[in-house]
């Protein structure tokens, strides 16, 4: 079976990279991570894909003068590596709407949040100040406009009581690590084209209320 070839593109930790790695080390998964890419030279990402024995590449925004230069290194960079589709995992740069063009429906972003839901930045206190009871993360094809292309797949986590923004961080980034392989596979299985097709709730259990500790 030949294997979707992926391109990953990062600017930090990479936690959600690791679970695509983790998901691509299985050959019967149907995609193949063959390039991991950073803006930022120190990203721990880059480590975790050369563990993974993944072909590194950083190319910083800095040594470009515009962004339209910046966004052409890198597809350059992704198209002789023969890319056929881009995961973004925590790459903090906005992209050009000539490259997001170049990759219409082979591009996927994971967002944490429900979209449309509180886009941007700072999702999780964006969260807690609205006071909602249900929060999640979204993977989404990638458009021009700013979160906003259609949704692959959602996973719903509680907002529990006493919630910081940290706690629900990290409840909301467990989820990612389950919902990004999820879709990659999705899209790679041919079964998330431009148009929405799944919604995914798999909120995890409930602390038990504290009587039942
Ligand atoms: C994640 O929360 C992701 O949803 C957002 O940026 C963060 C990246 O984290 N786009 P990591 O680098 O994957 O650990």
């Amino acid at each position: 079976m030949a294997r979707l070839k992926v391109g990953v593109l990062i600017s930090g930790r990479g936690s959600n990279l690791q679970s695509l790695l983790d998901a691509c080390a299985d050959p019967a998964f149907p995609a193949e991570i063959a390039l991991v890419i950073s803006n930022i030279a120190d990203a721990y990402g880059l480590e975790r894909a050369k563990q993974a024995g993944v072909e590194t590449c950083v190319i910083s925004h800095k040594d470009f003068p515009s962004r339209a230069e910046f966004d052409q290194a890198i597809d350059a960079r992704l198209r002789q590596a023969g890319i056929e589709t881009v995961c973004l995992a925590g790459f903090m740069r906005l992209l050009t709407a000539e490259f997001v063009a170049g990759w219409k429906g082979r591009m996927l972003n994971i967002h944490p949040s429900l979209l449309p839901n509180f886009k941007g930045m700072h999702t999780h206190a964006q969260a807690l100040a609205a006071g909602v009871k249900l929060h999640g993360c979204t993977v989404h094809h990638v458009t021009a406009e700013l979160d906003a292309g259609p949704i692959v797949a959602q996973a719903a986590v509680p907002v529990l009581e006493g919630d910081d923004e940290e706690a629900l961080a990290a409840r909301v980034l467990r989820a990612e690590h389950q919902l990004y392989p999820l879709a990659l596979g999705l899209l790679a299985g041919g079964k998330a084209a431009q148009d929405p097709l799944a919604v995914i709730f798999s909120p995890p259990p409930l602390s038990p209320p504290p009587e039942a500790r």
